[in-house]
């Protein structure tokens, strides 16, 4: 990693005038909903980590164990000199199972995150452990254009965006970013995470875990609006709602008025009937050949796919092919 890696953080007013701004937009359309982006703040953050070590959310696990188990496998379809770019990637913790498997003196390892010091301290912790690794951190929003560093003589460019976080976009929202990553990653591929449609059962007790973490990170989105912009609401005055919606694929899950409610925000009055909720996430759920052919409308060709014994979840390679 290179010395001094300059960065600014946004000032925190401006992170709350637009959680503020985003909120009264979400409070005022119908139905209500709000980006889940806002779970993440540093108590969300917390919860989420919980959350992924759930006997019920069978995800991560399923995830981490196919990246022991395959890496090898996987390493082998991105080549050995390349460029690895992560989406979003947090606290690097499935990229060292892939990296593992990879020659560090041949790779350039470059992590995508917004948070920038979460991204910079996880950056630390691997460039310690694994010193022949050259890490070029990029703060920036994975999702809007951005400009990734030149990809060094002789590699190729791959991507890697695990987590079954492509399912937290809508429709649309996935197809651009797999537009955009198509266009990057020409002449290399994605190797992307998702998790597969399954059980009614299995899924909706994996948002509705016993000890109510997933509730708590849901509620956290209110509790953070009471935190940092002061917004007035009953206690008791919502609930945790998460279902799966089998004609959308999708776990949803919603902020449910326990009562007729008002929300009180900067000055601002937003009624809820009893029963109205504020959707506050999707977590979309694909087969296979329904995910491959998606990406192909973005621009990629499907390849290797690895899933559990199970098949609840599985890891894809898509080829992005060189524009001639
Ligand atoms: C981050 N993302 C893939 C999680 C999911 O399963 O959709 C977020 C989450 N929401 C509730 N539990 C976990």
């Amino acid at each position: 990693m290179k010395p001094g890696i300059e960065w600014r953080a946004p000032r925190a007013d401006a992170e709350a005038a637009q959680f503020a701004a985003d909120l009264h937009a979400a409070l005022a359309r119908t139905p209500k909903a709000i980006s889940p982006k806002y779970f993440y703040d540093e108590a969300g953050s917390r919860l989420f980590e919980q959350i992924c070590d759930l006997p019920e959310y069978y995800l991560t696990r399923t995830e981490l164990a196919l990246l022991q188990r395959h890496a090898a496998d996987m390493a082998a379809q991105l080549g050995d000199r390349v460029q690895l770019v992560e989406y979003g990637a947090g606290a690097l913790r499935k990229v060292r199972l892939l990296l593992a498997a990879l020659p560090h003196e041949r790779v350039q390892f470059v992590p995508v995150d917004i948070s920038g010091p979460h991204l910079l301290s996880a950056c630390d912790g691997l460039a310690a452990d694994a010193p022949a690794l050259d890490i070029q951190p990029l703060v920036a929003d994975f999702t809007r254009p951005h400009t990734l560093p030149p990809c060094p003589a002789g590699a190729r460019r791959v991507g890697f965006f695990p987590g079954s976080s492509i399912g937290n976009f809508t429709p649309a929202e996935a197809d651009a970013f797999l537009r955009l990553a198509a266009a990057e990653l020409a002449g290399g591929g994605l190797l992307i995470g998702i998790d597969l449609v399954k059980d009614h059962g299995v899924l909706h007790a994996a948002y509705n875990d016993a000890a109510g973490v997933t509730a708590a990170f849901n509620l956290n989105v209110l509790a953070r609006a009471r935190r940092e912009l002061g917004a007035e609401f009953p206690d008791d005055g919502f609930e945790h709602l998460a279902f799966y919606n089998p004609a959308y694929r999708r776990i949803e899950m919603h902020l449910r008025a326990t009562r007729p409610l008002t929300l009180h925000l900067d000055g601002a009055a937003y009624d809820f009937h009893e029963g109205e909720t504020l959707h506050t996430e999707h977590s979309h759920k694909y087969t296979v050949s329904g995910f491959q052919a998606m990406a192909a409308r973005a621009g990629f060709e499907p390849g290797a796919v690895w899933t559990d014994p199970n098949g609840w979840f599985a890891v894809l390679w898509l080829r992005s092919p060189a524009v001639p």
